[in-house]
């Protein structure tokens, strides 16, 4: 099986479906952002405020050549589409775009109070949207499949990404 990327904004949903998705596949999956914690042996919104985003965006490039040489499911950090380095490299994979209104994100980006992410923190609900807006064109370009997450169960998001996987790969 080709490896599987889950790209999105925060709040999208990509953690809790990789995992799914991976277990229902028999995959393993590689959430880069609990990758990254571990590597940078803090949370990420610690590392932003020390050595500065920049900073994690280069093990966040880093991390993404590696994880895309083993077979997996990979669930990104909503900011992995922004270097070009990273569009480049993902655009000759399966990658899967999950979408969500910009109300519906900011709600559940919000209401986590287990990942905090720094851009939340700086940003109020309407700048989130705008950083949302900004990055919507690229997600889009960089999808092969798109599924919309916005009032669905996540099985039935997994069954949705594996029949259009099947779609693609005919
Ligand atoms: C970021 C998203 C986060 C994390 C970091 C930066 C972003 O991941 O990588 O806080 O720029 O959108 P999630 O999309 O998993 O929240």
């Amino acid at each position: 099986m080709e490896s599987i990327v889950l790209i999105g904004f925060m709040g999208a949903g990509k953690t809790t479906i990789s995992r799914e998705l991976a277990a229902t596949l028999n995959v393993r999956v590689v959430d880069m952002d609990d990758v990254l914690v571990e590597r940078i042996g803090q949370p990420i919104n610690d590392y932003f405020e020390e050595h500065g985003e920049d900073s994690f965006r280069k093990n966040e490039t880093a991390l993404l050549k590696e994880a895309l040489n083993e077979e997996a499911v990979i669930a990104t950090g909503g900011g992995v589409i922004l270097q070009k380095e990273n569009q480049k490299v993902l655009s000759n994979k399966l990658v899967v775009y999950l979408k969500a209104d910009a109300n519906v994100l900011v709600k559940r980006i919000r209401e986590d109070k287990v990942n905090i992410r720094p851009l939340a923190l700086k940003n109020a609900d309407g700048d989130l949207k705008r950083l949302f807006y900004s990055r919507e064109k690229l997600y889009e370009k960089l999808a092969k499949i798109t599924v919309d997450t916005s009032e669905k169960l996540p099985q039935d998001i997994v069954n949705e990404i594996i029949q259009q996987v099947k779609g693609v790969s005919e």
